[in-house]
């Protein structure tokens, strides 16, 4: 018989944490005891998996101590993964930890797994999860990479509100409530300014001197660390859109040689998770909307640069023998659940790898 484990979500009744119930029952992940972990505030709660109500229990080292639990998947806040972690680990159990806690730690491998699975084995008891915007973008990045080097990377993130998790959804659901029954916007709790219809620079800490704040930051470190390149030159703007759910992402990369976008686009094809919507006839791209509850990042909107080719004057045409196939610039559109392959499915995909 296939061994069955035992299983600790720390932080299930959170937005990644709901999300990983639901994952770890489509993809029937051996466990024999599941152990919902949470507050305080949410002991005595329910929550079902496979068509059982389980009740949540306050965190507590204890729970680790007096039990044997082979696997924890931490989605919680990262001074509190930072405290407990490293606890739970030294009882033999491995973390895969969703928070930024542990991630540019050198001894802890940071992962994709479709992108750097060597680097699993490498693990001390603790694996970080990637940022979700880091995630989005490296999956139709790796491909191209592989096939022709990235030399820059100009990123723009369009964030969804469930981004910075459960209460924040319900500020974007209330708000917009408000503003359509022209009733007074209540003060915003998990964003600085209202987040219904209308979009705003991220709300992590922008570092004064650079102007960048910390999400970009991790968008840099992150891929360089995945990438295991730090050359690649990296240039982030981080937004907070009125969306629930989904991330969306421009992109515009410079490559080391010339582009040959039918290769590019097989690339994309042929590598595991990615789905291409590029159906420039009817103007249909990747949408957060339909990638909502997806596990797949769809990516579209691929097209080589022609901004370094001059304008035809006489026909107002840019000229296409001059710019295809010359140009190294290329732009693309990408979109992902960033609570699927963003956070709850890409940790699941981790812990597949080391225990199927
Ligand atoms: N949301 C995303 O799209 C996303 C994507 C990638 C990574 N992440 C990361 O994943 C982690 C969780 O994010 P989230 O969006 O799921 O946040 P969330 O919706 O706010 O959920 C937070 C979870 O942490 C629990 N928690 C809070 N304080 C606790 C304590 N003192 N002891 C035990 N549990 C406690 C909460 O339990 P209660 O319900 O009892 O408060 C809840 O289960 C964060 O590190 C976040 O940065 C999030």
């Amino acid at each position: 018989m296939n061994p069955k484990y035992t299983v600790a979500l720390v932080g299930s009744t959170g937005a990644v944490g709901e999300e990983f119930l639901d994952i770890l029952e489509e993809r029937n992940f051996p466990i024999g005891k599941l152990i919902l972990l949470a507050s305080k505030r949410s002991a005595g709660k329910k929550q079902v998996f496979k068509n059982t109500e389980y009740l949540v229990e306050e965190l507590t080292p204890d729970i680790f101590r007096k039990q044997k639990v082979d696997l924890a998947f931490f989605s919680v806040g990262s001074e509190l993964a930072k405290s407990f972690a490293p606890l739970v680990s030294d009882t033999g159990c491995l973390v895969i930890d969703n928070s930024s806690a542990f991630r540019m730690d050198k001894k802890v491998p940071l992962i994709v797994p479709e992108i750097n699975p060597e680097d699993i084995p490498k693990h001390n008891g603790i694996i970080a999860n990637p940022n979700c915007s880091t995630i989005i973008m490296l999956m139709p990045l790796a491909p191209i990479h592989q096939l022709n080097p990235i030399k820059k990377i100009v990123v723009s993130t369009y964030q969804a509100a469930s981004g910075a998790g459960v209460t924040a959804m319900e500020e974007l659901k209330t708000q917009a409530k408000e503003f359509l029954n022209s009733t007074e916007i209540s003060a915003p709790k998990s964003f600085p300014y209202p987040i219904a219809f209308n979009c705003f620079s991220h709300d992590s800490k922008i570092n004064l001197e650079t102007g960048y704040n910390i999400e970009e930051y991790k968008m840099i470190q992150e891929s360089h660390k995945i990438l295991k390149n730090d050359t690649i030159e990296i240039v982030p703007t981080c937004i907070r859109v009125s969306v629930f759910r989904a991330h969306a992402e421009s992109i515009y990369l410079e490559l080391e040689n010339e582009i040959n976008l039918t290769k590019i686009r097989q690339n994309i094809e042929d590598f595991p998770g990615l789905s291409i919507i590029d159906d420039r006839q009817r103007n249909y791209f990747p949408m957060p909307l339909e990638s909502t509850k997806k596990d797949e990042i769809f990516v579209g909107r691929l097209r080589q640069s022609i901004s370094a080719v001059s304008l035809d004057a006489s026909s107002r045409e840019y000229s296409r023998e001059r710019s295809i196939g010359r140009s190294k610039g290329l732009n693309l559109w990408c979109c992902g659940d960033q609570l699927r392959k963003g956070a709850a499915l890409n940790a699941v995909q981790i812990a597949e790898k080391v225990f199927l």
